[in-house]
């Protein structure tokens, strides 16, 4: 990892319905952090739906908002923040989140993922004739962003208890020197 770094924030990165909200919440708990979500402070800012703003102006104008939103952080100290899925996948958005963050990218397999969003309606790239082969279909295509985080973290056989205590550990002795 660059030596000119500064660690003050954790950026969980990942797919959808990999427990980036869940173990989010727990890892701000655990060091006192403040807690944050890209899509929430989009709604916040715009008073839209994500859903909405998909499908009134477009997923581009979607990308632009995430964008804005990733370059308020880096003003941000002491807080976790739990970035939607696609987000990573503007090189500006994850150069950007390692100028004060550890970057943590959570893994899962498309048949976890899918058994953990079936039954939510909220994420507008799953409204699709077969959300399954949508699921493969993108996570081919991210992975290679999701693999440029400076931690990877699989959440398909650990807990989210199991998974936050983890991260704790390894942000503790990333950030050590690095503040
Ligand atoms: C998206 C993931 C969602 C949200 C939007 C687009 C994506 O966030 O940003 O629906 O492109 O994967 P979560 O990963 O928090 O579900």
């Amino acid at each position: 990892m660059q030596s000119d770094r500064r660690l003050v924030n954790i950026a969980l990165i990942g797919f959808m319905g990999t427990g980036k909200t869940s173990v989010g919440r727990l890892v701000a708990e655990q060091l006192r952090f403040e807690y944050l979500d890209t899509d929430e402070l989009i709604q916040a800012q715009t008073g839209r739906s994500i859903n909405d703003i998909f499908k009134t102006d477009g997923e581009p104008a979607f990308r632009a908002l995430e964008q804005q939103i990733v370059e308020e952080l880096a003003g941000h100290t002491n807080t976790v923040v739990a970035t939607g899925g696609g987000l990573p996948v503007n090189p500006k958005n994850l150069a950007s989140l390692k100028t004060h963050a550890l970057v943590v990218s959570l893994w899962s397999s498309p048949e976890k993922i899918w058994e953990r969003v079936r039954h939510q309606g909220h994420r507008p790239l799953l409204h699709d004739a077969d959300p399954q082969a949508k699921i493969r279909e993108l996570l081919a295509a991210r992975g290679p962003f999701y693999k440029q985080a400076d931690v990877l973290l699989n959440t398909d056989l650990r807990s989210v208890r199991e998974v936050a205590q983890q991260l704790v550990h390894q942000f503790r002795l990333e950030a050590s020197g690095r503040r």
